[in-house]
């Protein structure tokens, strides 16, 4: 029988491309069927911090085993940021993608040093004991946005060894490279271990 684990999202595609790398052997319940339907707080200062946060908050009421995964977009020539912040840096409500590009195009304007990277952060608590797994990919960020797909900052970040945006790119290609995809990779490695 499948193990199942809480995956502390409302997000339908991330559930199902995290449910797509673990397998038969888990199923995800979703918040929704624990019965969690308000926000989860995000208020750490760092993305380990928040996927923690998250992933606690999950475990304090159901007492299950869960994890949470939090990302952000770290510009080397910003000192790391928008980082931690990313899905609110123009906006205090969040998820204005527009508005977070041109807040971010603006504040490298002239920057001629454009790296960046994407790093997502999955925290685990099972049987009581947290664990953290951590996916990167290096690029850099463009001068203006380009391509339709994807959503955040894809437009705008050109993954090393690439020349096109990851909104230019087929959601499989974004799948097979992207900072989600390895560190779902890592916690479903060790999840195959532990089963
Ligand atoms: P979350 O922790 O997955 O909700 O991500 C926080 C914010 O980072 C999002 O609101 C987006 O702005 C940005 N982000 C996360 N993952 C991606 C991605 O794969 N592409 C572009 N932007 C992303």
């Amino acid at each position: 029988m499948a193990r199942e684990i809480i995956f502390a999202t409302n997000n339908a595609h991330k559930l199902e491309e995290v449910s797509a790398i673990l397998g038969d052997a888990f199923r995800l319940v979703t918040l929704r069927e624990c019965g969690i339907t308000e926000d989860i707080p995000e208020e750490q200062p760092t993305i380990e911090g928040n996927a923690l946060q998250k992933a606690r908050y999950v475990h304090e009421r159901t007492g299950a085993d869960c994890f949470a995964d939090d990302t952000g977009l770290e510009v080397a020539a910003l000192d790391g940021a928008p980082g931690v912040h990313s899905a609110r840096y123009a906006t205090a409500d969040g998820h204005d993608s527009e508005a977070n590009m041109k807040l971010l195009l603006k504040n490298m304007d002239g920057v001629s040093d454009r790296r960046a990277r994407f790093r997502t952060v999955i925290a685990l608590i099972l049987d009581g004991s947290e664990y953290t797994f951590e996916g990167i990919v290096e690029g850099i960020v463009t001068e203006a946005p380009s391509g339709n797909g994807g959503f955040g900052y894809d437009p705008v970040f050109v993954p090393d060894g690439y020349s096109e945006t990851f909104a230019e790119m087929s959601p499989e290609c974004k799948n097979a490279i992207s900072h989600r995809a390895r560190a779902v990779r890592c916690f479903a490695e060790f999840m195959k271990g532990i089963r």
